[in-house]
């Protein structure tokens, strides 16, 4: 299914990506109700860095998963194949490998690592170290899906980088579903602070147009009903 409308939303995406590529990282929060396209617009944010020659991180959170501390960012970098890239992790000194392995274990070195610390200052640091590596040798696009459900920690640590985003270029993107962030009163004030300092951009998407929901209906109906019927469920829709 192509990307229908959203023009203004690709308008600004491409802005930011542009900024990002000069140099202003930032953070990007695509906020809207549920099933009404935010992760269809963080696909496209993907397609659009890509093309620009940037490295995607990805990962979304899960309710049930809340537990875990650093859940999308674990899997994030995991799946981007950053923890077993040895260039990268030959550019990390020793003690950054270390506070790392707290969270991921493959990179222990003979000595078990630490439990996490309640001080999170340590972890907060290595991963900004590990981002600024990784983001050197190819700018990275960072984008996190249904935010709204991410623990404590990585709602945290959001906060601490979006404030230390401007040197590398890296642009990080997250979607929230309006109507969780009521249960989410940290990653709510988080995202009310960064917004005041301005290391935050909000894009509050809304429903689609009649003509475009007309078109989503016709392509995703396609032969199997009239057009008249067509009419019908778009206008329901
Ligand atoms: N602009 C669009 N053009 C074409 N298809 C779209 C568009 N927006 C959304 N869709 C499709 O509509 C469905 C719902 O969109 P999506 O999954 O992005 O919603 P969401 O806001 O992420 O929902 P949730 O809150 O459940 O995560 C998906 O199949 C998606 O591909
Ligand atoms: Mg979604």
């Amino acid at each position: 299914m192509p990307l229908l409308g959203r023009q203004d939303e690709t308008a600004r995406l491409r802005a930011w990506l542009e900024e990002a590529d000069a140099g202003r990282g930032r953070v990007i929060a695509v906020v809207g109700e549920a099933g009404i396209g935010k992760s269809r617009l963080l696909d496209e944010l993907a397609v659009l860095a890509t093309a620009r020659g940037r490295r995607i991180l990805s990962a979304r959170s899960y309710e049930t998963e809340r537990v875990l501390a650093f859940g999308p960012w674990v899997d994030a970098f995991r799946a981007a194949g950053v923890i077993d890239d040895p260039e990268i992790l030959v550019e990390l000194p020793l003690v950054l490998r270390r506070d790392l392995a707290r969270l991921f274990p493959e990179l222990e070195d003979g000595q078990r690592a630490a439990a996490l610390r309640t001080n999170p200052l340590a972890i907060f640091t290595a991963l900004a170290r590990l981002i600024a590596v990784v983001g050197a040798r190819r700018p990275l696009t960072i984008v996190l899906d249904d935010f709204h459900w991410a623990d404590e920690m990585s709602v945290r640590l959001l906060a601490f980088l979006a404030r230390r985003l401007s040197g590398p270029a890296t642009l990080l993107a997250i979607s929230v579903r309006a109507e969780e962030l009521v249960d989410a009163p940290l990653l709510r004030r988080t995202l009310d602070e960064l917004s005041s300092e301005a290391h935050l951009a909000w894009t509050e998407i809304g429903p689609l147009s009649r003509a475009d929901t007309l078109r989503l209906v016709q392509q995703v109906a396609a032969s199997a009903v009239s057009p008249e019927a067509g009419e019908r469920f778009a206008a329901q829709i």
